[in-house]
């Protein structure tokens, strides 16, 4: 394999994990990230891990000029773009910074690509694009509909991609919306290493468990769901890595644009997370149930049918490994990288 693979926010929880992915699967990797939200110790991790070295730019998407030089420096054969600000409460503070830093970055990284005839590239949506839904499980052709600036900027990408792929068939696009990404790297070198207090829930648990935080707050127990607490479909963060090399395999065959869902297809309430979490690890998590958080829907979780049909790609780690792995990873990282 002689491909190389540009992956922006290579640095990031996301982007490090489908690196390693890459570079044991043959391919050639370069990263570009600002590191805004990561540390570059992700990257020296990612070639301690798999024994390959390779090139990061320490850059910005959103300065044309370091990005026209990037690509006038290395021979890319195809993008993965992960590179994006994604926290939906700070979204609601500073909307412009997002759609300046995702929206516009994204523009800017598709107009280098266009200058130099790179054409193929993998996105990362996310299932967020679906609002509150009101069929479950979520398929790729339900409406879609943001309700926050964060969700805005992935649709408003979204709708850019599919202009460019109507106005050029020489592109070929692959949009994955994510659903929760989890876990970590079995090995513990690389995982999850947010900034501050976590928002999102496997962090939080973890930073329970190894003693940071004192209980975790349950955000409502009276949805209508089984035992009140929300519903969402939890993927292994390793299988959302090797779901992006199917991807670019799809890409080979010039598909123009595709859109799948990256999920397992199975839901697990809060309750259910963390009596998996204390049974993968024999750790118990104070708990409390306080009031509902705004703006969470009450279930959300997948239909995985197309991404296996099409792509070939089937989530295989269950919520075990999810909480077995990102506990692995805390432990060996109690104050991150
Ligand atoms: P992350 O913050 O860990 O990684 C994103 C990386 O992009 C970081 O290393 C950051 O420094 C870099 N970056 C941000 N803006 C940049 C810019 N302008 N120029 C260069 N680098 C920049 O996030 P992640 O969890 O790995 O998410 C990766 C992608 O997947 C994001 O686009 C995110 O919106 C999307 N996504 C994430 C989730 C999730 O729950 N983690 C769910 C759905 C979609
Ligand atoms: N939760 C708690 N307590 C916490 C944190 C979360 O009870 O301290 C609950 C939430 O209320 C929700 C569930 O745990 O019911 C999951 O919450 P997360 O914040 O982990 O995940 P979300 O589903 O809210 O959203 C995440 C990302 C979004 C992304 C979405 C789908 O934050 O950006 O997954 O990928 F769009």
């Amino acid at each position: 394999m002689d491909k190389t693979i540009l992956v922006t926010g290579g640095a990031g929880y996301i982007g490090s994990h489908t690196c390693v992915e890459l570079l044991e699967a043959g391919y050639k990797v370069v990263v570009v990230d600002n590191l805004c939200n990561s540390k570059s110790d992700s990257l020296s991790r990612v070639e301690e891990m798999t024994g390959h070295n390779f090139q990061f730019h320490l850059a910005d998407l959103r300065d044309m000029a370091a990005m026209q030089l990037l690509f006038k420096r290395e021979k890319i054969d195809a993008v993965i773009h992960f590179a994006g600000l994604k926290a939906v409460g700070e979204s609601t503070e500073i909307p412009l910074a997002y759609y300046q830093n995702n929206v516009g970055g994204t523009a800017n990284l598709l107009e280098a690509m266009n200058e130099y005839g790179v054409k193929d590239i993998v996105f990362s949506s996310s299932c967020t694009v679906y609002g509150a839904p009101e069929t479950l499980p979520l398929r790729e052709d339900f409406p879609l509909q943001a309700v926050n600036p964060y969700g805005q900027t992935k649709l408003t990408i979204e709708y850019m991609l599919k202009d460019l792929a109507a106005s050029d068939a020489d592109w070929n696009i692959s949009i994955l919306r994510y659903f929760n990404p989890v876990g970590a790297h079995p090995s513990g070198e690389i995982g999850e290493d947010p900034l501050g207090i976590p928002s999102n829930l496997m962090p939080y648990i973890t930073q329970v468990a190894i003693g940071e935080l004192e209980e975790l707050s349950v955000f409502g127990d009276d949805y209508d769901t089984p035992d009140g607490t929300c519903i969402r479909d939890y993927i292994h963060v390793v299988d959302l890595a090797r779901g992006h090399l199917h991807a670019l395999s799809k890409l080979e065959e010039n598909p123009g644009l595709i859109i799948h869902n990256l999920g397992t297809g199975q839901g697990y309430s809060v309750l259910d997370v963390i009596k998996g979490f204390e049974t993968a690890t024999g750790k118990s998590i104070p708990h409390r149930i306080v009031g509902r958080r705004a703006g969470d829907a009450p279930a959300v979780y997948d239909d995985p049918t197309l991404a296996e049909k099409e792509l070939g790609w089937k989530a295989e780690l269950g919520i075990e490994a999810m909480c077995r792995d990102a506990w692995n990873w805390q432990q060996r990282n109690p104050k991150g990288y």
